[in-house]
């Protein structure tokens, strides 16, 4: 059986060149082999540590490859090519012939969902989008999550869809098939197969393209031009009340006292202090931060808690023929497993998505000098879709709005994140956040 040493010096770069590899700048110096078997001829599965972070492979092994797969190839090996077989339309096919069989193979479990008849002999296609973890698309049917950092122990993604779906739940993908295996002597969830929806736009798609829209004519207002997203924002506002519902009916809610929310405003000035050592700017807009945040220990009684979304933005929910679906119920990437489960407030998913409305209507004035009219449009854009999605989330559920000093502390707190984020890795956008923290404290 290959390891990653046999790999030699090539594994590294190309690992750092990988879209879901997240040290980027640090590297990979230490790579070992974690567990490896072959689950079909000529296709290796390998878990591997890099410098401590386990990550999952896919690995094709062929004499020849076809010209389409030569960018997949890593190295050579006693004459065999080794490639990304997450590119492989054929090696993928096998592996959803295994979950139709409910099979196993090289000590890897494949089980569809109960009840569940998937189609064998289909090719698979890469799915050509930005994303953290490996997706590819079979036909029009289906779509196989690749999880390259899969976690020992329950699947929060796949979890929480098998819950949406016992109780009917439409705005999501309908989970299929799950291929897991004993890593490290713990169970892990590996692959996710899930129903495919063709002819989908992701929400950050089809915002910008708005916001393009409005930008672009200089004289109208944001509900005369042609492309106004607030009918949009509306429904998706219902969608992901809907979805809260579900989930608040599927896993439960409870009530916490106000011990709890205090603690969570500490843990706000916790990250604030974090943020301002490494980000200067920051330090004029500290005073009403803080304002902002104690404001939320004010208003008496309980809060109720449930499982959310945890990682809610535009990319994150595609617009289909039959309206919005919610996807990637991983949740929030930098928190730990333990907690990601946590339950929450609802409020955060709402404040995360406002926050990502406003990415959508000043991403494309960030690094330039704005003229006024550009910014004015933008804000307009802005305010109108955030009203707009909080009214369709009030049509189901209580009116976020109604809890306002909390949800903006939530929403201060993702921007005071972002802060941090666009710091290290988007030095041009970083003035998004910046200006939200201004305009909202
Ligand atoms: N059920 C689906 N139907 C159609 N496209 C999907 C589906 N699920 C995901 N996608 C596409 O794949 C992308 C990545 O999916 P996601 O589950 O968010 O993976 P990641 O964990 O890598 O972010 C999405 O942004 C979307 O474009
Ligand atoms: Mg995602």
């Amino acid at each position: 059986m290959i390891s990653a040493a046999d790999l030699g010096p090539e594994l590294a770069p190309w690992l750092v060149e990988q879209r879901w590899f997240r040290a980027k700048s640090r590297g990979a110096t230490q790579v070992r082999t974690l567990h490896a078997t072959e689950p079909a001829d000529g296709l290796v599965h390998l878990m591997i540590s890099v410098d401590g972070e386990p990550y999952q492979l896919l690995l094709g092994m062929r004499a020849e490859v076809s010209e389409h797969l030569e960018h997949a190839v890593i190295t050579r090996v006693d004459g065999l090519a080794v490639f990304d077989a997450t590119q492989d339309p054929e090696l993928m096919g096998i592996l959803l012939d295994l979950i139709a069989d409910d099979g196993s193979a090289g000590g890897l479990d494949f089980r569809s969902e109960p009840g569940v008849e998937i189609e064998r002999g289909l090719r698979a296609r890469p799915i050509g989008v930005e994303q953290s973890n490996t997706s590819v698309v079979y036909g029009s049917q289906y779509i196989l999550k690749i999880y390259r950092q899969p976690e020992p122990g329950p699947n929060r993604d796949v979890e929480l869809h098998r819950a949406l779906r016992s109780v009917g739940e439409k705005h999501i993908a309908e989970p299929l098939g799950v291929i897991s295996g004993e890593v490290g002597g713990a169970g892990t969830v590996l692959g996710f197969l899930q129903e495919f929806l063709p002819n989908t736009v992701e929400g950050w798609a089809t915002a910008t393209a708005s916001v393009r829209d409005l930008l672009a004519e200089g004289d109208l207002h944001a509900d005369e031009v042609g492309g106004d997203f607030s009918a949009e924002a509306h429904r998706l506002g219902t969608a992901v009340a809907e979805v809260h519902a579900s989930l608040a009916r599927a896993a439960g809610t409870t009530t916490v006292d106000r011990t709890v929310v205090d603690s969570e405003v500490g843990a706000m000035h916790a990250r604030l202090d974090t943020v301002l050592a490494e980000v200067p700017e920051l330090a004029r807009e500290e005073a009403t931060l803080r304002a902002a945040f104690d404001a939320a220990r004010e208003p008496a009684g309980p809060l109720t808690v449930q499982q959310v979304h945890g990682d809610l933005h535009l990319g994150q929910v595609l617009r289909s023929t039959a309206g919005w679906v919610l996807i990637d119920f991983e949740g929030e990437p930098a928190a730990a497993a333990d907690q990601r489960r946590l339950l929450r407030t609802p409020l955060r998913d709402v404040a995360a998505m406002l926050r990502s409305f406003d990415y959508a209507a000043f991403h494309l004035l960030a690094g330039e000098d704005a003229d006024r009219q550009h910014l004015a449009r933008a804000t307009e854009w802005a305010d109108r879709n955030r009203t707009a999605f909080c009214d369709g989330y009030a049509e189901v559920a209580a009116d976020p709005r109604e809890q306002e000093a909390l949800l903006r502390a939530l929403e201060l707190d993702k921007a005071v994140y972002e802060v941090r984020y666009e710091h290290q890795n988007r030095p041009d956008w970083l003035a998004i956040p910046l200006a939200a923290i201004k305009r909202h404290s």
